[in-house]
């Protein structure tokens, strides 16, 4: 594991940019209207499956070791998932958001395909320094993604990408023009980029101190192990924070918001 916060960081960021070229542009340009100031990343998002060896518990790990302490935690029941977040004791160091999906409330036709997948796994990997942006471990055919897909989008997602950040978030608040979600919207819709629509542009709002958007996921080639698919990889989001009645911001999620946030890799 990584001994250096920046180090882990650093490599996840690369992996991700090397998946997302549209995260790369819209970097370039909130900066160039942010005085070239560098951006504040507010947050990444990791996913998992609930597989002892490998659940939130093993690879949060690798945030733990750096002072990293476990906070909220979600439920996503409709999508079967659970996510935690972990924030550091430095309040700008990022705060790292980790689901897993609860493989056994699946069908076995789903269940069987993952175990197979996973089981291909040595499970030493998991505490190797680049383990959570290494991608896949594992072998799937199309015709296997394509049967998770029809069961759960996050399945088919984890199958053609792995391990990875599956977004990487501006802080709006840190933001020194540009000071409301509204703006960074229209900036992006006017240069180009579609956002995720999902229980609207705009999810959460100050009553719950955090409104988030997010870009549509790019769509990149994936090898499977019969043919090559384009599919929708990594997203970036856009988050504004407000305080809470003591004047902190607040730090946490909002599960309404973050159920839609997962359509951001949605397979039209
Ligand atoms: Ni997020």
């Amino acid at each position: 594991m990584h001994t250096d916060i920046n180090d882990l960081f650093t490599g996840l960021w690369q992996d991700y940019l090397a998946i997302t070229p549209s995260a790369n542009k819209i970097h370039s340009l909130l900066k160039a209207h942010n005085q070239q100031a560098e951006l504040v990343n507010d947050h990444i998002a990791l996913r998992t499956f609930a597989i002892p060896g490998i659940a939130v518990n093993d690879i949060a790990k690798h945030f733990t070791v750096l002072g990293y302490v476990q906070s909220g935690e979600y439920d996503f029941s409709s999508k079967k998932l659970n996510a935690w977040h972990y924030q550091h004791p430095d309040p700008n160091q990022p705060k790292v958001f980790i689901s897993e999906l609860k493989v056994n409330e699946l069908s076995t036709a789903s269940q069987a395909i993952i175990h197979a997948m996973v089981d291909t796994m040595d499970f030493n990997v998991v505490k190797s320094a680049g383990f959570l942006y290494s991608g896949t471990h594992w072998q799937v055919s199309e015709a296997d993604y394509r049967t998770l897909l029809c069961e759960s989008e996050y399945a088919a997602w984890m199958a053609a990408w792995g391990f990875r950040a599956n977004h990487f978030t501006v802080s709006v608040n840190h933001l020194n023009s540009l000071t409301e979600l509204s703006a960074v919207n229209t900036l992006l819709k006017s240069s180009g980029f579609t956002l995720n629509t999902a229980g609207g542009e705009i999810k959460g709002n100050e009553s719950v101190c955090l409104a988030q958007s997010s870009t549509m996921a790019d769509m990149m080639p994936v090898q499977f192990s019969d043919n090559t698919v384009t599919l929708p990889s990594c997203f970036y989001e856009f988050a504004q924070r407000f305080p809470l009645p003591n004047g902190q911001l607040y730090q946490g999620f909002v599960a309404a918001s973050a159920d839609k946030i997962f359509e951001s890799t949605n397979v039209n």
